[in-house]
C-alpha cells in the first residue's frame, strides 16, 4: 500500500485487518477492519497521529508507507495518541524504541494509561482541551471528547486544512480499496452503509450521549475532511458521516426505524414453531423485520439492527427453569448496549415447568421494555397461540406505524 495524500503533508498510513480474529476479542470481521494513522508534516515539526496494534502485519504495513514519506531528515517529533485501546497503541513500546525522542502527546487521563499498558513514563506530556501545537504553517487543535470510545479520548484537528483525526468516532467496519468517500465502488458504499451500522451498534452505541455532545463540540469547526483511524476518509461529504453518527446516537432515546427486529432460539422446534406467525403479522402491517436465530447468529449482528429498531420480539424456551441460554446471553448485551425503552413480544415453550417468562422479565425491568404481550405454550403451539402472535405481532406494527 502506498501512503494516501489528504493535503500538503497530511498523509494517511494504514493497515487492512483481514484477520479471522475477533475485534476487541468479541466482535466478528467477516469483511476485515481498517486501522488508520496519519502524518502531519508542517515546515518545523511532524506529527504521527494514533498507531496500530501488531495485528495482521499492521506494523510493517505501516512502517513501509512511512518509510514512503522520506522522513528520515526531519523524522517524527510527536506521536498523538487521541484514544488508548491497544488497537490504537499496540505498537507504542516498539515505535517508542525506533524514535527514542518522540514526544507523545495525550489527554490527562491517558498518561497513567501508557504506564500501566506499556510501562513508558518518560516523554509523555497531557494537553489541555483546545491547546494548539504549532508545527510551522500547520496547527493542530487538541479537543478533549471523553467516551468516544474511552474516557481519555481526545480529537485532534488540523486547523489549517480543516481536517478531524477523530480516532474511533464516525469509523466503520470493513476493509476498503479506497481511501475516500468519493472514490468508492457500489459494492464498497453498500459495504460501508451495513459495517458503519454495526462498529456503531457494537462499539460506540453505549456511549451514544457522550456521541451527541462530542458533535456538538466540534460543530464549530469547519470540516473540510473527517478521518477516522477506521473506515474511509470522508473529503466529498465530511459532514455525512457526522449527521449518520448523530442519527444512530439519537436511536438511544428515540425516535428509531419503524422496523422490528425478532430474535429466537428453539430447542426442538416448539418455539421456532411460532416465528412464521409473528412475521405474518408484522408484514401485514408493512413494517420491515429482521429475523435472526441464535446461537446460530453473534449477537454482533442482531445488535446491529436491535439498535435502529422500534420493536423487538423475543423467543425462547424454558431451559432448566430458566430462559434458554443463548438468549440470555442476547439479552445481557442488548442490555448492557443500553437497547431500551422498546415495544416488545416474548414467545416460547415449556415441557414440564417453564421459568423463562419470569427471568425474562427482570430484563422487561432493566430494559424498561413496552411489553405488548407474551404467547407461552406448554410443549407445540396450538392454533389459537399461533392466532394469538399473529394478532400481537400486527398490533405492535400496527402502533409503530402509526407512532
Ligand atoms: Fe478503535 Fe476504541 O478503539
Amino acid at each position: 500500500m502506498k501512503p494516501d495524500k489528504l493535503a500538503d503533508g497530511v498523509f494517511r498510513v494504514s493497515a487492512k485487518i483481514g484477520t479471522r480474529d475477533l475485534f476487541e476479542g468479541i466482535w466478528p470481521l467477516p469483511n476485515g477492519v481498517m486501522l488508520n494513522s496519519y502524518i502531519v508534516r508542517g515546515q518545523k515539526k511532524t506529527v504521527l497521529v494514533d498507531l496500530v496494534k501488531d495485528w495482521d502485519g499492521a506494523v510493517l504495513a505501516v512502517e513501509e508507507q512511512l518509510s514512503e514519506l522520506d522522513l528520515k531528515n526531519t523524522g517524527i517529533d510527536y506521536l498523538v495518541i487521541n484514544h488508548m485501546e491497544p488497537d490504537h497503541t499496540g505498537a507504542m513500546a516498539s515505535f517508542v524504541e525506533k524514535n527514542p525522542k518522540v514526544e507523545i502527546l495525550c489527554s490527562e487521563k491517558a498518561v497513567p494509561l501508557i504506564k500501566w499498558f506499556y510501562g513508558i513514563e518518560k516523554n509523555v506530556r497531557a494537553v489541555k482541551d483546545g491547546e494548539t501545537l504549532d508545527l510551522g504553517g500547520k496547527t493542530l487543535e487538541f479537543i478533549m471528547t471523553p467516551n468516544i470510545h474511552w474516557p481519555e479520548t481526545m480529537m485532534t484537528y488540523d486547523i489549517e486544512d480543516r481536517i478531524l483525526f477523530s480516532c474511533d468516532a464516525f469509523g466503520s467496519f470493513g476493509r476498503y480499496e479506497h481511501c475516500f468517500d468519493d472514490e468508492l465502488s457500489e459494492e464498497e458504499k453498500e459495504l460501508l452503509s451495513g459495517e458503519t451500522e454495526r462498529y456503531f451498534a457494537n462499539i460506540v452505541s453505549t456511549f451514544s450521549s457522550f456521541v451527541i455532545r462530542g458533535i456538538a463540540k466540534v460543530e464549530g469547526h469547519p470540516l473540510s475532511i473527517v478521518a477516522p483511524s477506521h473506515g474511509v476518509v470522508w473529503r466529498k461529504e465530511p459532514h455525512k458521516i457526522v449527521d449518520w453518527y448523530h442519527r444512530l446516537a439519537t436511536y438511544m432515546q428515540g425516535p428509531r426505524e419503524k422496523e422490528i427486529t425478532l430474535v429466537w432460539s428453539s430447542m426442538y422446534g416448539n418455539t421456532a414453531a411460532l416465528v412464521p406467525s409473528l412475521v405474518a403479522g408484522i408484514e401485514s402491517e408493512q413494517i420491515p423485520v429482521h429475523v435472526f436465530e441464535v446461537p446460530q447468529t453473534h449477537e454482533s449482528f442482531v445488535l446491529e439492527k436491535a439498535w435502529r429498531s422500534e420493536g423487538l420480539i423475543i423467543g425462547m424456551p424454558t431451559y432448566e427453569y430458566k430462559m434458554f441460554p443463548p438468549m440470555y446471553h442476547i439479552l445481557d448485551i442488548l442490555e448492557r448496549s443500553h437497547v431500551n425503552d422498546r415495544k416488545a413480544i416474548r414467545f416460547g415453550s415449556y415441557g414440564w415447568s417453564g421459568g423463562a417468562q419470569k427471568q425474562f422479565s427482570e430484563f422487561v425491568d432493566l430494559m424498561k421494555l413496552d411489553l405488548q404481550g407474551c404467547v407461552e405454550y406448554q410443549g407445540a403451539p396450538t392454533e389459537e397461540d399461533k392466532k394469538k402472535a399473529y394478532e400481537l405481532a400486527k398490533s405492535m406494527a400496527k402502533a409503530i406505524r402509526e407512532a
